[in-house]
């Protein structure tokens, strides 16, 4: 594991594009693993001004997102794709076709699933996987208490993650109650994984998840046998 101590959020960001770009221009045609929430927006924002300084092409890029909200539409303002739209897609020359997410209105969730794995299949595995992490030490929506083994998966949200992204909804109420995620397994088939995080509210569960048992009940704490983690944050971890 390599950890980038950084002194705030812009410097995360910055430092999480670099290793974003690094990838793209080692293998242009590589695979990028996605993921959304807020942390993840400043690497996004510099990844499109490279595009627009014309010093970074993603036209062979292929993508693959870690989750969507089960029920919403792609155009939903808050639904992952429109997220990844906003933020990344249409600021750079990606093309759509080769931008994957779980479609959260599939009417059997579990052909979807198992759609969505073939894809990544398809796309021969993801080069390098991009994760935030929730309070209670999700990555994707694994939330704590679920195995480890599984692969992308139907899961309901726990209390706490539809509180915290209750933020983005005009209420409570309408924050989506399940989603559809890569699991664990998919997620550590990743050749290289970068995880990112910053905030002081996020310091304890960092600790916990970089340094703690390796333990279901937190789930970011199995990226700690993954042979090549990097982690770049801005929490305050202790040197
Ligand atoms: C959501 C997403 C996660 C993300 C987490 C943290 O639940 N499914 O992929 O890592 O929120 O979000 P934020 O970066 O806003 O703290």
């Amino acid at each position: 594991m390599r950890i980038y101590t950084c002194e705030d959020y812009a410097a995360m960001s910055r430092r999480a594009a670099d290793i974003l770009a690094a990838q793209i221009i080692l293998k242009p045609d590589c695979v990028l693993g996605l993921a959304t929430g807020s942390t993840p927006v400043g690497a996004y924002a510099q990844l499109a001004a490279w595009h627009r300084e014309g010093v970074l092409s993603f036209a062979q890029v292929r993508s693959v997102n870690l989750d969507e909200y089960r029920g919403l539409s792609g155009g939903h303002p808050q639904s992952y794709r429109h997220f990844m739209q906003k933020h990344l897609f249409r600021l750079v020359d990606i093309d759509p076709q080769n931008t994957h997410i779980p479609d959260g209105q599939a009417a059997d969730p579990a052909v979807e699933c198992a759609r969505y794995d073939a894809v990544i299949r398809a796309l021969g595995g993801v080069d390098l996987q991009l994760l935030g992490l929730g309070h209670n030490g999700h990555i994707g929506f694994n939330e704590p208490g679920r195995a480890f083994e599984k692969t992308t998966h139907r899961v309901k949200l726990g209390e706490s993650t539809i509180r915290a992204n209750a933020r983005f909804f005009a209420s409570m109420d309408e924050v989506p109650k399940e989603a559809v995620t890569m699991g664990i397994k998919s997620i550590m088939q990743a050749k290289k994984i970068l995880l990112i995080a910053s905030g002081e509210d996020k310091r304890e569960i960092m600790e916990k998840a970089l340094f703690g048992p390796v333990t279901p009940d937190v789930p970011a704490s199995i990226l700690q046998l993954h042979p090549d983690l990097t982690v770049v944050e801005a929490c305050g971890l202790p040197e």
